[in-house]
This record gives C-alpha cells, structure tokens and sequence, in this order.
C-alpha cells in the first residue's frame, strides 16, 4: 500500500478493547463501523464525569445543583449555535434525542400543509425522507451510476412549479461518505426563498458547518455520530419558524399555563422541551461540539483524507471485490462494498468473527439509493419488499460499510484490506458460519467473551 498515514489522530474511549475471534485468543476490536455510532472522546467522558456530582433536574428546582444544572443546559445550546455558526439573536439550538427525532420534529414544527412540495435527494438516509413524507409531498433529485447528482439537477427541480417549501439534503453521504456541493444547494434554493435543511449527521463529525456562510436555516445532527453517545442530538433552528403552533412533544415543561381546556404555550426552546431533558447528553454534545471546534480542523481534516485514500488504496487490492459510489473527489473516510460471491452478511460476520473488525452490513438505512447503487430493478425492490413483508430475510440486498473517524488508524486500515483478502481466499470458511432465525449469519459456535 503506497499511501503515509500519520498516526492516529486522537484516541477514543474503547480503542484498546479486544475481542475473542475464531479458533480462539482476542484481537484489538478495530471499529470501522463510525458512521453509526463513535466511542466516546476522553474530553466528552471528562466532562460527563465532571457533570454527574452536579446533575439535577434542568429550570424546575431551587436548589443550587439545580440552578447549576439549568445553566449548563443553556450553556450547551450557545456551544451548539457557536459550533454550527448560527446567530443566536435569530436560532435556537434544541436537544432531540438524535437527528431522526430532530428531523421529525422540524417537520412537524414547519407546519407542512399536505400539497406543499420537499425537495430532496435519492442520497438521503430514512431519517431525510420519511418525515418528509409523512407531512407534504416528496419531490426528489434522482442520482446517476455513481450515486452522485449534479447541482444544476437540484436547480431544475427547484425551478419546476409548485416551487418547494424545503430543500432538505444531506451534508453527507452515510453511505459513500460523498460530500454535496452544499453552498452552491443552499444558494440556488434561497434564491427562490425556499427554507433549507442540512441534515448534517454525517458531516458534523468530520468537517466544519457555517450555517451563516452557507445560507442554511435548519440543521440536524446526532451526538452519538461525533463522540458524544450519551443520547442527544441537536436541532438548530430559526426562532420564527418555533414561535407559533404546538410543540411536536407536548407536556410539562412546554407551557406556562395548563387547563382542562385550555394551554399557554412557553416560548421556544422551553416549548419545545417537553419533559425532563438529557441534560447529561446536552453536556457531553457540548463538550464534544468544544472539542472539534477548537481542535482547528486542520489536522483533522489531514489525517481523514489519508483515511479516505488509504481505504481506496486497500479495498483497490481486494480480488472480486466490488465498490459502490464515486470514489474520486472530496469524501469522508467510508466505503460500500462487496466481495463476490460472498452475501454482504456473510462477509461483515467473518470480518467480525474471524477478524475482530466491526462494520455494518445491509442498506444503512438509505434503501433507495442503495437500490440505486447495487442497479436494483423495480422488480427486485418490490421482491425486497415482499420478502419483509412476510419476514423473510434471507436474501436481502444490500453491502458491507466501512467508516472510519480521527481514532482510526493506519492498521485498521491495512487490518480490514488484510481481512478481505484472506476471506476472498478462504470461501470454505463460511462453514463456520449459519443463518439465525432473523437472517442474519452467526457463527455456528458462539465465540466466548
Ligand atoms: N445510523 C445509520 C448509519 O449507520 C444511518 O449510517
């Protein structure tokens, strides 16, 4: 492999744990499965530590933990706004559980009448469209063999009558770490005043947001994707879009008066808090959200594109193996692949029980632009649906993901290029390995932690 990696960028929570692999003994667990979740940061876990003997209930209490508690919450939402360079005099940074509930929220709180149009993009994972869905009607930007669009396809679909409420993209692919020409997006949809949606939940991670030089006016993102797992999200929104209407969660917290029949709602944020919050998981976003701002980026930045070049490098030496979406350009370190003949499950199993390698497997939750990517037929997607239907899970579509972030490191690389070809080389191994009931392929003998 011709390609310098510099050495890990930052270490995680969690880097040095070892697995039990086949035929017994451990290896070093290498996680290449970042675009789903990342172990938590030294600095979030020391801030949570930090937190714990003062955490208490957020804006209820008089107490003193809890006045400490309610400014640490609030704290959070100014790091948030300053993290994705949103003003704070016209957004307000709210704390969803993820981007999925964040998105859903903003969906709900946008006030959708059924006719009015979302513009978005086959790119998209289920979290980017379904909210979508369920509230207006989908307009969407289709992707070419690559999995890629061209931002003159988004001009034209913005152009076409009923001009779109929202253009909602991603600043991300999870599936082919492709990265969006988002300030050209963002400037052709605000030239038609349409409100845009960044559903950063990969990107936020892994490159810089200015969501004020970029035009955009709602962005999502997820914790547990950028360090912090310890189950918050963010939604960065304009205050004029929260100041009316019913919160999407409705319950204590969100009202300044209750009867039988009638409600005074708070003003947002408060409206749109209802219960008690995470405020553990506000702190360690927070904390998380400091961390990549002031690492400045660059060196960031430096070792994820030698990540990024390294996995093209590596699965380029894999006999039969197959990759998905463009592989030129600026991406994040993720690659979809599979190996010939081997089922996409089959394949991260063996990675997993023969190698200790973690990764995902299946359709990343984007089926429609995996069904893009792999040229399924209409025919086979409606196959795919039918064999769910009835809970047949034996034969879906789908490929193997790797993604790496600022811990991996040059031999997880070359582990994962290592693993492949060895499995590429071995077929007969798989008969260690059977279909459960579910469809997923375990090992026959379940190796022991
Ligand atoms: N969290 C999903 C993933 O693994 C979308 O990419």
């Amino acid at each position: 492999m011709d390609v310098t990696l510099p050495p890990r960028h930052a270490p995680l929570v969690g880097d040095d744990v070892r697995v039990p692999v086949l035929g017994g003994g451990s290896r070093r667990y290498v996680d290449l499965d970042a675009a789903a979740t990342s172990s938590a940061s030294a600095a979030v876990t020391r801030a949570v530590t930090d937190f714990l003997p003062w955490y208490s209930s957020v804006h209820r209490g008089a107490g003193a933990k809890s006045r400490y508690s309610s400014a640490r919450y609030e704290q959070a939402r100014d790091t948030l706004l300053r993290f994705a360079g949103a003003d704070p005099a016209t957004h307000v940074a709210l704390f969803p559980r993820n981007t999925t509930e964040a998105l859903n929220q903003l969906a709900y709180r946008l006030r959708l009448a059924p006719d009015d149009v979302v513009l978005t993009t086959a790119v998209e994972h289920h979290a980017n469209l379904l909210p979508w869905r369920r509230h207006a009607k989908l307009r969407v930007v289709d992707v070419d063999a690559r999995g890629t669009f061209d931002v003159g396809d988004v001009v034209r679909a913005l152009h076409q009558r009923p001009t779109p409420r929202v253009l909602a993209v991603t600043g991300a692919s999870n599936v082919t770490g492709w990265l969006p020409d988002l300030l050209a997006l963002t400037s052709a949809a605000r030239a038609l005043g349409v409100f845009v949606v960044v559903d950063a939940a990969q990107l936020a991670g892994h490159r810089p947001v200015d969501m004020t030089a970029l035009g955009i006016d709602a962005l999502a993102l997820s914790g547990h994707k950028m360090y912090a797992p310890f189950g918050a999200g963010a939604l960065i929104a304009p205050r004029s879009v929260l100041a009316d209407g019913e919160p999407f969660l409705v319950g204590g917290g969100t009202v300044r008066a209750v009867s039988f029949d009638d409600v005074v709602w708070a003003d947002t944020p408060d409206r749109d808090d209802a219960g008690s919050p995470n405020v553990v998981g506000a702190v360690a976003l927070a904390a998380a959200a400091e961390e990549l701002a002031e690492s400045g980026w660059s060196g960031l930045l430096a070792h994820e594109e030698a990540l990024t070049r390294a996995l093209d490098a590596e699965l380029a030496t894999v006999p039969g193996l197959r990759r998905y979406g463009a592989v030129t350009g600026d991406r994040l370190p993720v690659a979809a692949f599979n190996l010939d003949g081997v089922p996409h499950g089959l394949l991260a199993a063996r990675l997993a029980g023969e190698h200790g390698i973690g990764l995902r497997s299946g359709c990343f939750c984007a089926h429609p632009y995996m069904a893009r990517l792999l040229s399924l037929t209409e025919a086979e997607v409606a196959q795919f649906h039918a064999d769910v239907r009835v809970g047949d899970r034996h034969a879906l579509p789908g490929a193997v993901r790797a993604s790496a972030n600022r811990a991996t490191t040059p031999a997880d690389v070359a582990a994962l290029g290592e693993a492949l070809r060895q499995i590429a080389a071995t077929p007969e191994e798989a008969r260690h390995y059977e279909l459960d009931d579910h469809g997923d392929f375990v090992l026959r003998a379940p190796v022991l932690f």
